[in-house]
């Protein structure tokens, strides 16, 4: 790999208030409508997004209330109790670092 691939390869954390370009973006890659193959050419083809975001993060608070941010941001799917709702929404395991 040359130093300029490993340049493009590299993984960059997003920064507070500031736009940083995601390619491919979020919703980038593979798309699921699946390949095709056409046999006698011996070609797949792969409809593909390469459309870029731009992400940045924001402030947010209550952030040291572990419990508190799952409750407002994950509980409406996983569940208060973490027991989500399989086989859609898996049930969420405590590691032993600690539990919810
Ligand atoms: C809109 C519904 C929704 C919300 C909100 C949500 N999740 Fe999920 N989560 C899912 C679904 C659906 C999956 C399964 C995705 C899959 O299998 O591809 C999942 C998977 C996961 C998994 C992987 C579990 C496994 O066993 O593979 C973790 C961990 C997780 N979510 C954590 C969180 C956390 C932490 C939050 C809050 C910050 C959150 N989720 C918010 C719907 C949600």
């Amino acid at each position: 790999m040359s130093s300029e691939d490993s340049q493009r390869r590299t993984i960059r954390s997003l920064s507070v208030g500031k736009g940083t370009v995601v390619f491919p973006g979020f919703d980038g890659g593979a798309e699921w409508g699946g390949p095709a193959v056409d046999p006698q050419t011996a070609t797949i083809y792969i409809n593909a997004n390469e459309m870029a975001w731009i992400a940045s993060l924001a402030e947010t608070q209550n952030t040291s209330d572990a419990k508190a941010l799952f409750s407002k941001q994950c509980a409406v799917c996983h569940g208060d109790t973490l027991a989500g709702s399989p086989p859609a929404i898996p049930a969420l395991k405590t590691s032993a670092a600690g539990s919810l």
